[in-house]
């Protein structure tokens, strides 16, 4: 039997295969539909499969630039909605966001506040609430809550997502994607880490445990004594850039590297975004810089080299996109730390659907239960 990638992925995941198991039983989400904008990639699959097996009728659009051609496909080809097509320019995403909302789904799984932002400004009476599944999501929401007034459940939020996925998942996706993209060694470089919350944690401890010198900036000083505490370098924002042989941004704030850097980066520097949107390294800013003199682009490798009048080279990865659902085969984070945390968002949809929550829990973490039976029963399967 010849099977792909998304076979691979849906069968490893283990814990949303029980847990549809139990949904084609119990029909959660019967006569309701669950609209989302997610990165449509394997593990999203299976995900979404999870959740029409579980009686929902599904509409789905991707992220920007992380939608898989095939996964798209294959969910299709399952009877779900899938709107708009592949694409890397917000305008266009943000219409294929409003066609979703447009539908009027009883239940939002939203990934980046997307969704939700659309509801805070033209709420709909049927909207039960539903779930979001990012730090930048949360951040988005939290000021929106009196106009979503539904309970909204933030996955981020749930101890398991923050170390299975930030720390362990992220650090090592990021790792693979700067292998993956640039095929150079991390031995001796000095790798500069922008933000140590869990997925910087994460990205900073993969590229020491590859015998680079990893040095983390971080605006919060009580962070960075503890990233000194930890071992590494934390020096001033402006001696980590000139030092640096590779950048990673993962903070979630925008501009974290612009083109008012220029005069400081050395020669050859890599930069490599985690965090989720393409605004942490300002990509156009960069490439736009009067000191440009040429651009060369990898297209296969999705890598840019700018070349600057005083002889230095810069390269910008993926053109600032979260470079680990980006690239040559973007493979994201490991298959069971995102089974552990679409585990949580089917578990938390489902408790939604049941109005097992009201509206005071709009914008607040998974409830203890979930996250107890979650963590229960991956350590049943994988002992
Ligand atoms: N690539 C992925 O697969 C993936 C997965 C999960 C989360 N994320 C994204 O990664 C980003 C970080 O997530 P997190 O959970 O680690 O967040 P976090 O809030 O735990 O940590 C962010 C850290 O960045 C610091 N920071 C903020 N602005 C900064 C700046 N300008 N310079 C230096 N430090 C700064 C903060 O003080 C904080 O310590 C978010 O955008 C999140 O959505 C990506």
């Amino acid at each position: 039997m010849t099977l792909d990638r998304i076979d691979w992925v849906t069968r490893n995941c283990r814990l949303l295969g029980a847990t549809a198991r139990t949904f084609a039983e119990t029909q959660p989400f019967a006569g309701m539909t669950i609209g989302t904008g997610i990165h449509l990639e394997p593990k999203t699959a299976a995900l979404l499969e999870t959740l029409s097996v579980g009686g929902a009728r599904v509409v789905a659009t991707g992220n920007l630039n992380s939608s898989q051609l095939e996964t798209i496909d294959y969910l299709a080809g399952r009877g779900m909605e899938i709107i708009g097509a592949p694409t890397g320019d917000s305008q266009e995403h943000g219409r294929y966001l409003d066609e979703i909302v447009a539908r009027q789904p009883d239940l939002l799984l939203d990934n980046g506040g997307d969704l939700f932002a659309r509801v805070a400004d033209a709420p709909y009476a049927s909207l039960l609430g539903g779930t979001e599944e990012t730090t930048s999501g949360r951040a988005r929401l939290v000021p929106l809550r009196s106009a979503i007034a539904r309970p909204v459940l933030v996955i981020n939020d749930s101890p398991i997502k923050q170390f299975a996925e930030n720390r362990h998942a992220v650090g090592q996706s990021i790792f693979e994607s700067y292998l993956r993209f640039s095929n150079r060694m991390t031995n001796g470089r000095r790798v500069t880490v922008f933000g140590y919350g869990a997925c910087g944690r994460g990205v900073a401890a993969c590229f020491r445990n590859a015998q680079s010198i990893v040095s983390v900036v971080d605006t919060d000083p009580v962070v960075t004594l503890e990233a000194h505490l930890d071992g590494y370098v934390t020096p001033l924002r402006e001696d980590a850039i000139k030092s640096a042989d590779v950048i990673v941004t993962v903070t979630g704030a925008a501009d974290v590297i612009t083109a008012a850097n220029m005069p400081l980066f050395k020669d050859g520097v890599s930069l490599i975004n985690g965090g989720h949107f393409p605004w942490e390294v300002d990509a156009k800013g960069l490439a736009g810089h009067p000191a440009v003199q040429a651009t060369d682009r990898f297209d296969d490798l999705d890598i840019a080299t700018h070349h600057l009048a005083d002889g230095r080279s810069i390269h910008v990865f993926a053109d600032g996109h979260m470079a680990n659902l980006a690239g040559p085969r973007p493979l994201g984070n490991s298959i069971e730390s995102m089974d552990l945390g679409f585990t949580l968002q089917a578990r938390c949809l489902e408790l939604v659907a049941r109005g097992g929550v009201g509206a005071d829990a709009c914008v607040v973490p998974v409830p203890p239960d979930i996250n107890a039976q979650v963590a229960t029963d991956y350590l049943v399967l994988n002992r």
